[in-house]
């Protein structure tokens, strides 16, 4: 039913089966009024929309209408359509004259593609006894809707809707609940009043912790989310499907939204965008024009910025750029940048799902840049790594710094024990923004190398190095940090200062490669990937490293985008019997073993098992029950997607084991 295609962060880009076609997401199904239907949105862009069931079911001339047409006559729209139950009716008016199971046939028999259950919006921060009571109910009719379906063997799709107020925990539980039911879709209800209210950071809270429990290989859909402000930020939370009648409402009320904001028709004085309608005409023309020809073409304008929006965001995850945007996005509106910094306290959920490595560089926004995952998981690899007994901290330069950094480096000032400098036993590491310490041997590795930050520091990131530097001295007997550093930082941790001919950076492209390896595959993977003969053959042009060999056997590859390794044969064999189990594994089944052998791609739905620190484009070793390696390849998805999928790729196989 639903196929990721790319992905960034906890964003992706899928397509959504249904039985009246297939849907690009993230997707914004425009609210189509029954009655009232003003423009046609698939001229617009719409490739799905939504109604309401309840609406067309009260009114009888459309009820009888929908029952012998079906409803995509009804509403004159010949793609997938979304049905809601009138759940909305029930937490405006109390009340509804329709039972659950009423309206999940209902839906049924007037041919929707998806359906959804009577669930009970609860409002946020309501009590907590009231949030639980009505928790019980949604939960009770989501169990009803998705036995009544199978019992009547219906088609269409069936939405289950977590609910649970601002209650986090009600939140986790109700997802972990509705994802026992293997529904077809999974909505995210009653966040409206916090849209309207601008509790964005409360939003973040709400989405993030439904998505904890939620499956992903299942779409998402984000109730009542119309405005494009917040699309990015929604996305990159894991949202798939936004609806929403703001088009048609803001319009009617002669506001156009816009991705900074709404404009007030009555305070243009220039068109703020450049759709058709902003193109032909003035805000004084509009503002003479007949209100419904107004509406009408406010709401186009509406649904195309909308649409262009999504066009780009799906643009961003396609490049890896999402959460730049996401940044971008936020500084619309303060409680935006507000959510979006509540985002960096989830960048933990977030890593999971990132990629390892994107087509597009890093690029620093601003302080919230240094809460984003690809900084989080540095940290965490640099505590990992082997550390020599002293550290030698010096300035940036141009990247990759190692190939700017040569001859004599200048004045240190030492912090910690004061002994002779041993060079091999000292780690060289430039200190920078974002990336905190970097290595000088892993400098050209994706991200460390492919990052951009202003060369003027803000405060923010002067503390986050400061952090950095304070823990990091920690391991290490001997600290020289360069006098650059010291006067660029204001620090007074060191003692005195030295200038030494001696200090000096050697380049080593053993040392380099192993490095690399123990920083991608763990540590020990170096010394066991690269014993022997070891040669390493360079590109003729750039000088960077392409192939390494022991005596004539290529080991691994280092691939000139991002300076990962990608393995050979013999290269996976030797990680294969260096790394304990489970590094580095993806284990299938008995049944896929002789595909694997063969060099066929793996499928979620074999995978037994896999090493959790997987995330989609590592390089992996495939291996079967008893661990015998079976082929290597690339992953294309994160541990805990490949774990949890049933359907699509999870590994693309370079070369399966077989003589
Ligand atoms: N539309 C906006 N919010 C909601 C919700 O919580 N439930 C349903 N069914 N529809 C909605
Ligand atoms: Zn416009």
């Amino acid at each position: 039913m639903f196929e990721i295609k790319a992905k960034d962060n906890m964003g992706r880009v899928g397509v959504l089966k249904t039985k009246h076609g297939n849907v690009k997401t993230p997707a914004l199904m425009p609210v189509i009024h029954p009655r009232k239907q003003a423009i046609d949105v698939a001229k617009y862009g719409a490739d799905i929309v939504i109604t309401n069931a309840y609406l067309i079911y009260k009114d009888d001339d459309l009820k009888k209408e929908a029952v012998e047409k079906g409803l995509h006559e009804l509403i004159h729209f010949d793609g997938p359509i979304m049905t809601d139950s009138g759940s909305f009716q029930l937490s405006v008016y109390g009340d509804v004259e329709i039972t659950n199971k009423e309206v999940i046939e209902f839906q049924e028999l007037i041919n929707t593609d998806i359906g959804t259950s009577l669930d009970i919006p609860t409002a946020p921060f309501v009590e907590r006894e009231k949030a639980e009571s009505d928790l019980e109910i949604t939960l009770e009719r989501a169990r009803e809707a998705v036995e009544y379906k199978k019992d009547q063997n219906m088609e269409m799709l069936l939405n289950s809707v977590v609910q649970g107020s601002t209650f986090l925990d009600l939140r986790r539980e109700c997802a972990r609940e509705l994802s026992k039911l293997d529904a077809d879709l999974y909505p995210i209800g009653a966040v409206v009043p916090l849209m309207e209210s601008y509790h964005y950071k409360d939003l973040v809270d709400v989405v993030m912790n439904s998505m904890k429990e939620l499956p992903d290989s299942t779409a998402r859909h984000l109730m009542g989310a119309g405005h494009p402000m917040i699309f990015a930020l929604c996305v990159a939370m894991g949202c798939d499907l936004f609806d929403s009648a703001a088009y048609i409402l803001y319009a009617e009320d002669d506001r156009l939204l816009s991705t900074r904001g709404t404009y007030k028709l009555e305070n243009l004085q220039e068109m703020p965008c450049s759709c058709e309608v902003c193109c032909k005409y003035t805000p004084d023309e509009l503002r003479a024009m007949p209100k419904e020809q107004r509406r009408d073409l406010i709401a186009q304008h509406n649904l195309h910025v909308s649409f262009a929006e999504l066009r780009l965001i799906r643009q961003a995850i396609y490049e890896g750029s999402l959460m730049e945007l996401v940044e971008e996005r936020c500084r619309a509106h303060p409680a935006l940048l507000e959510a979006v910094r509540q985002l960096g306290n989830y960048s933990q959920v977030l890593e999971k799902y990132d990629p390892r490595s994107k087509k597009s560089a890093f690029f620093y926004t601003g302080p919230e840049s240094l809460c984003r995952s690809e900084v989080l998981r540095h940290m965490q690899k640099l505590r990992e790594m082997p550390k020599k007994r002293d550290l030698i901290i010096l300035p940036p330069t141009r990247k990759p710094y190692s190939k700017f950094i040569s001859g004599k480096l200048g004045e240190f000032y030492i912090y910690g024990a004061e002994q002779e400098i041993d060079l091999d036993n000292t780690d060289f590491m430039v200190l920078d923004i974002p990336f905190g310490l970097i290595p000088l041997e892993i400098d050209e590795v994706y991200p460390l190398s492919q990052n951009d930050a202003p060369k003027t520091r803000d405060v923010d990131s002067i503390e986050f190095v400061e952090d950095f530097i304070s823990e990091f001295v920690e391991y290490y007997e001997q600290v020289l940090i360069h006098s650059r550093v010291i006067k660029d930082l204001q620090i007074g941790l060191y003692n005195k200062c030295i200038s030494s001919d001696e200090i000096r950076y050697q380049k080593d492209d053993i040392k380099k490669v192993k490095a690399i390896a123990d920083y991608q595959f763990g540590v020990g993977a170096g010394e066991a990937l690269f014993k022997g003969n070891i040669n390493i053959e360079k590109s003729k042009k750039t000088g960077k490293i392409r192939h390494i060999y022991d005596g004539k056997v290529l080991l691994v590859n280092m691939r000139a985008s991002d300076s990962f390794l990608v393995l050979s044969k013999e290269g996976a064999k030797r990680l294969h019997n260096a790394m304990p189990y489970p590094q580095n594994r993806v284990v299938v089944n008995k049944d896929s073993e002789p595909f694997a052998l063969d060099g066929k791609s793996v499928f979620c739905k074999f995978v037994v098992d896999c090493d959790d620190d997987i995330r989609s484009n590592d390089e992996v070793l495939i291996v079967n029950e008893e661990d015998k390696l079976l082929a290597y390849g690339k992953a294309l998805l994160g541990a805990c997607e490949i774990k949890e999928f049933q359907t699509g790729q999870a590994i693309k196989t370079r070369k399966g084991m077989k003589k």
